[in-house]
């Protein structure tokens, strides 16, 4: 059986959790790492053993000859720096989310396409082990035909909160729902519909958004329909945050931290306590025997699910279960939410314009790109209060 030889591109948080999954799968070899900054190349590579270590991300491929390129850095770069990597013809994975409008993925799928390799996107929420055991309980039929799908955030300002956990749980959506069709939205920004001034650059780079509370209604084949919302908390709260799916005879409840089956379609709390029920968590074969391999850090069991589902696409020759085409599509949910909320109309997807609609609507409204803003989530939040007159 083949082991895949894999590079990883940015060393920082997400690449070390990336590279420990990467080490520890037994089907997986990590044979190159890629960093700008040396004391992090340094940390992660002495951690692991890896001695191939680089600045420069074409010469870690030409001298490493990877299967795959793992490319954990800032949402800014995902798509710049997947179609340099693709150039080499090697299957990547790339961070959420894919990019920051649909020109970028376009182009990042158009060239795999040309090279004829695979493009995963780093959705691990959607493999992990309380997903798989939602995931099972629904193909066992517990909740009956499914009807509605609910989500939430856990309280960043809205757009942004969209582009940061909005994509991870959209990948949820449609993994159950199927395909967006259409999209309907309201963005406020302090109570009021957004305006072309409220659009602005996302803290951490995350691309142009709107809105401090954004509201979506989503419209999924066979009859799904589905909410999404993202509002700003005063104070972020990870309860918050999930993903239910509504049958007609149960529900299935979704949180990073658990997993609960409601074996009826209506109920109150007061009808039965102890109604919810909950769910096994699922991990993928072979976890618990390497979960305590890395000796100062952790594996993540939903990341280990991710290079698991790697492995058996490229040994099946088939996309990835959070492919390219899953997390582009992704990007037109959320192009479609920020255009339906701008524009008050509902949207049909795949959109024919590719372009940042809210870049489009400033445009339009005699506007250009808005000012930089920083990129800390806290210096953030405080320039927006300056900008709104606080
Ligand atoms: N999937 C998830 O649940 C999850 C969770 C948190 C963050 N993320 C995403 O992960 C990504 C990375 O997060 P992070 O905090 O590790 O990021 P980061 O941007 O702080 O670190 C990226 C690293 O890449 C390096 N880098 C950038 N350009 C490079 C180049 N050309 N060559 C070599 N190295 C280069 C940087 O020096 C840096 O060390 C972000 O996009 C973020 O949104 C995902």
């Amino acid at each position: 059986m083949k082991t895949y030889r894999v590079a990883l591109l940015g060393c920082r948080s997400r690449g070390t959790a990336t590279a420990r999954v990467y080490h520890a799968h037994p089907r997986t070899q990590v044979v190159g790492l890629c960093d700008l900054i040396e004391d992090r190349l340094n940390k992660l590579g002495d951690e692991l053993g890896v001695a191939a270590r680089f600045d420069d991300l074409d010469e870690m491929i030409r001298q490493t000859e990877p299967d795959i390129v793992a490319i954990p850095t800032a949402p800014s770069l995902h798509a710049p720096l997947a179609l340099r990597v693709l150039e080499h013809g090697v299957h990547i994975e790339v961070e959420k989310p894919m990019g920051l409008d649909l020109l970028e993925t376009d182009a990042v799928m158009e060239k795999a396409a040309q090279k004829g390799v695979q493009v995963a996107v780093h959705h691990q929420w959607r493999l992990s082990a309380q997903t798989q055991a939602i995931s099972r309980a629904f193909r066992e039929g517990k909740i009956g035909e499914l009807r509605y799908i609910y989500a939430s955030g856990k309280g960043y300002y809205g757009g942004f909160g969209l582009m940061e956990i909005g994509t991870h749980l959209l990948t949820s959506m449609i993994k159950f729902g199927g395909p967006c069709r259409s999209v309907s939205a309201v963005a406020t920004t302090r109570g009021q519909s957004v305006t072309p001034e409220h659009v602005l650059p996302a803290p951490r780079g995350n691309g142009t958004v709107a809105g401090d509370r954004v509201t979506a209604t989503l419209q999924f084949d066979n009859g799904v329909t589905g909410t999404l919302l993202q509002h700003r908390f005063d104070k972020l709260n990870l309860n918050a945050m999930g993903l239910e799916l509504y049958g007609t005879e149960g529900r299935l409840l979704w949180h990073p931290h658990g997993a609960w089956w409601l074996p009826h379609p209506h109920a109150l709390p007061v009808d039965d306590l102890n109604a919810w029920q909950k769910l096994e968590p699922l991990y993928a074969d072979g976890f618990d025997q390497v979960v305590g391999s890395i000796p100062n850090g952790e594996l993540v069991e939903g990341d280990y699910w991710f290079v698991d589902e790697y492995v058996r696409a490229l040994d099946e020759g088939r996309p990835h279960e959070c492919s390219g085409a899953e997390g582009r599509h992704v990007v037109e949910i959320i192009m479609g939410i920020f255009e339906s909320a701008a524009y008050g109309k509902r949207v049909d997807l795949p959109q024919a314009d590719r372009q940042h609609p809210l870049l489009r609507w400033r445009r339009e409204a005699g506007l250009g790109g808005p000012e930089p803003m920083p990129m800390t989530d806290a210096e953030w939040l405080e320039e927006e209060k300056k900008r709104l007159g606080d």
